[in-house]
């Protein structure tokens, strides 16, 4: 029978097609490059593929502005390539979910082009305006480097539109019953393909009420419930993923009672690895986790270090953003909006153990894990690029002068290869890891594997185990008495030696070597190297 909470126990792995590997030789990304690459997937153990905004679109915030819901971009290849695509990956054994833009249009979509036109258009009110720009002024405005009011005039309507994002990202009018249905049948139309589920984006936003800060409504609630319901009947087994970047509290009610939302992004725990890393403290980890309330048994929170987006620092509090920002993006230019836009090596020194130790992190606290494309290899960014372009420069696959991303010319990539020493591809790419069984890339594959042997990290409770030292974040992962793991991570530069009497009598196997076994009774002190993490069953 088919597993319908697959979902709980997997590994993610987040593609932007443009980035991956391209097929027909014009510098870009594409679906038959990106089939042509899923074995690679399949040796690295992930289960889903999450695919960015792969849809016709003038890509002004990377497809994020979707000008044609039911079509694929012409730079990606056909419809027919997708489907190859995704029958190859189904046929391999992987998931695979589509990110799915709610919100709003491009301002490009036919939608949007006759509603500005014509105040008659069926298709006006699929979008927000207004005669004034200071309607729902409590709302944030959220690209802050590049918006300077949620509303933009447009000269054709002569109204003002509503957008939460890019002013080229009109949002659309949930109140209208139409823009429902219509987007409801956008979803029909890509599980009829197939596809496993969807990364819902941005969804607090979907409808506005004057008084509110426009965010995480019992409407959109309510609109969002309606749309699982429909998956339930028609497509059991199918995933809806959430994108809220909010607080645990205000993220919790979009898992509902098991009836909204299968997954959830756990953003401001994200932020909290990093910190922690830094202070060599585990305190903020502790609070967050102290943070977040318990959810369905049916849901499951998505983990991850670092995605297609800057690292978001809004789920942090002024002095803490100040402080990352210091730590993490001394310069200028790594900062965009609220955040950082960097990768997740150079964020971490490229120190092998620091980036090991936030991994380890990411794949034993609750949650399914979602890595990066390009993070397993440990490549670096370019924050000499535009907007979020530096942390999706093209995936390096070789040593040679085009990494093996493409067979054309590198002036002709859609963007350049990263050459900054030590992450060019000579030095960072994945034929090399294969090879070498101590690289990075096969530590990865280690824990990939280690995680999915052990029910326990996806599906069991969580709870902290007194260190003795700040600097030890220590926690156990159980399902009942059966199965229980201690994650130990010395987030410190100096070894530590952690005491183990509080476990009593217990003999503790090494989760990635068997062979290595501690007998508390014996051995009553774990010592830790520097950054170290031991991943360890109690028997
Ligand atoms: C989400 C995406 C981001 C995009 C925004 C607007 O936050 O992750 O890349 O720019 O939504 O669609």
């Amino acid at each position: 029978m088919e597993d319908l909470l697959w979902y709980k126990n997997a590994v993610f792995y987040e593609i932007y097609v443009r980035a991956f590997a391209d097929g027909n030789g014009d510098g870009k990304g594409d679906f038959a490059g990106l089939t042509s690459k899923l074995d690679y997937l399949v040796a690295l153990g992930v289960d889903c593929l999450w695919i960015m905004p792969m849809y016709p679109s003038p890509l002004l915030d990377d497809g994020y502005d979707i000008s044609d819901y039911t079509h694929i971009h012409p730079d990606y290849g056909s419809m027919q390539d997708f489907k190859t695509f995704l029958t190859a990956a189904h046929d391999r054994g992987l998931k695979v979910i589509v990110d799915l833009v709610l919100n709003h249009t491009s301002d490009q979509h036919p939608w949007f082009q006759a509603a500005r036109r014509d105040a008659k258009s069926p298709y006006r009110d699929y979008y927000v305006w207004s005669d004034t720009d200071r309607k729902y002024s409590e709302a944030r405005i959220i690209f802050v480097d590049i918006e300077k009011s949620n509303w933009s005039w447009d000269d054709a309507a002569g109204e003002y539109y509503w957008h939460r994002f890019y002013a080229s990202q009109p949002d659309l009018n949930y109140d209208n019953p139409s823009v429902q249905e219509e987007m409801r049948n956008v979803v029909k139309f890509w599980l009829d393909l197939g596809i496993d589920g969807f990364r819902a984006d941005a969804v607090p936003y979907l409808f506005e009420r004057e008084g509110t800060n426009c965010e995480n409504l019992p409407e959109t609630h309510a609109y969002l419930k309606r749309l699982r319901h429909f998956i339930d009947i028609y497509y059991p087994g199918r995933i809806l993923l959430c994108e809220a970047n909010q607080w645990p509290e205000d993220v919790r009610p979009y898992f509902g009672e098991g009836d909204e939302f299968h997954m959830g992004f756990h953003f401001p725990i994200m932020p909290r690895i990093f910190m922690a890393l830094r202070r060599g403290d585990r305190s903020p980890l502790v609070w967050i986790t102290g943070r977040t309330p318990p959810i369905p048994e049916s849901c499951q929170w998505c983990t991850f270090l670092r995605n297609h987006d800057e690292l978001t620092l809004e789920m942090v509090t002024p002095e803490e953003r100040q402080w990352m920002w210091q730590e993490y993006a001394p310069e200028p230019r790594m900062r965009l909006n609220l955040g950082i836009r960097r990768r997740l090596a150079p964020l971490l020194d490229n120190d092998r153990r620091k980036i090991e130790l936030a991994n380890s992190h990411l794949f034993t606290l609750p949650g399914s894990p979602v890595i990066y494309y390009g993070d397993e290899i440990g490549m670096g960014d370019n924050v000499w690029l535009r907007d979020r372009d530096g942390v999706r420069t093209p995936m390096q696959w070789e040593a040679s002068p085009g990494a093996g991303f493409s067979s054309v010319d590198p002036g002709q990539f859609y963007l350049p290869l990263i050459d900054a020493k030590p992450y060019g591809p000579e030095k960072v790419n994945v034929v090399g890891q294969l090879s070498d069984e101590g690289s990075f890339l096969n530590t990865i594959r280690r824990m990939i594997a280690v995680h999915k042997q052990n029910a326990a990290l996806g599906w069991g409770d969580f709870g902290w185990v007194e260190a003795g030292d700040p600097a030890v974040a220590a926690y156990c992962r159980g399902c009942g008495e059966g199965e229980r793991i201690l994650v130990v991570n010395n987030l410190s530069g100096k070894p530590i030696q952690m005491p183990l009497s509080g476990l009593g009598a217990r003999r503790l196997v090494d989760l990635f070597d068997s062979t290595l076994e501690i007998e508390t009774e014996k051995e009553p002190v774990l010592v830790l190297e520097p950054y170290a993490y031991r991943w360890l069953r109690l028997v």
